[in-house]
């Protein structure tokens, strides 16, 4: 399996900390936050990392992440000339993900699994990770804000009925978090997906074709998980990160 972290984006809701700097580039307790994504996919045995990034900050992540021998791992750099989407990633990483599955994550998404550093076991995000075959995957997490991200129904039987990117209307407190597995055909699907109205190509839309194939299996994430997008989170993923190391 080939990992990626998207890393672009434009963090206009964190300015000015963003003004000069990449989002994930940010301080999140005692490292930059890009590396709680990057220890998720290589807790997994994931090794061969694509790392996506904006134009104006490939250079400071080539400083501070290099080849990837440093993390035992190898890293390939991209850049997402625009933010034109999530989805997007997987058009630009086609020659990358070459016929292999994929996990992506999003640089900005930090996910503190149940019960480490202490038991020592395998997590069940990690094992959900490696144990990964085919289909797709997602995570979901109930949240008093769904409205900020993709929003997940399930039915009685807590099987996912429907998803939505954003819904005005609620849907249900499930957010599905910044971790996606898939198979390899991603790829194709991703290239049909049609930009949304805010001109973004988005990855509900590739959550709804597995959906619709019966092919989208969504778990409930244990743990914490935080979006560290916003003022209020990126304080708390400090506040967490702190907590966990002390
Ligand atoms: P967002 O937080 O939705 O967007 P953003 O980072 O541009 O921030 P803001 O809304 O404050 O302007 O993006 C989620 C993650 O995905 C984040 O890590 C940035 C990344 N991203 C890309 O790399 N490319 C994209 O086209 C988009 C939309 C996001």
């Amino acid at each position: 399996m080939k990992g990626i972290i998207l890393s672009g984006g434009s963090g206009t809701r964190l300015y000015p900390l963003t003004k000069v700097t990449s989002k994930q580039l940010l301080p999140v307790y005692n490292k930059p936050m890009i590396f709680y994504p990057l220890e998720t996919l290589l807790k997994a045995g994931i090794k061969d990392i694509l790392i996506i990034v904006s134009p104006e900050h490939s250079d400071d992540y080539i400083k501070l992440l290099g080849s990837g021998s440093e993390f035992g791992a190898r890293f390939t750099y991209e850049i997402q000339d625009k933010p034109e989407g999530l989805a997007q990633a997987f058009i630009i990483g086609e020659n990358f993900i070459g016929r292999d599955c994929v996990c992506m994550i999003l640089g900005d998404n930090i996910f503190f699994a149940e019960g480490e550093p202490a038991s020592g076991g395998e997590d069940p995000l990690t094992k959900a990770i490696k144990d990964f075959k085919t289909g797709g995957q997602v995570f979901a997490k109930e949240v008093p804000d769904p409205e900020r991200f993709g929003v997940v129904k399930f039915d009685v039987n807590m099987k996912a009925v429907q998803i939505e990117e954003k819904p005005k209307q609620f849907l249900s407190n499930f957010a599905i978090t910044g971790l996606y597995l898939y198979d390899n055909r991603v790829i194709s699907v991703a290239k049909k997906v049609k930009p949304s109205a805010r001109g973004e190509l988005e990855i509900t839309d590739l959550h709804n074709w597995y959906l619709k194939q019966g092919e989208l299996k969504v778990d409930i994430v244990k743990g914490e998980w935080i979006d560290a997008g916003t003022f209020e989170s990126l304080f708390k993923a400090g506040e967490l990160a702190r907590k966990k190391i002390t």
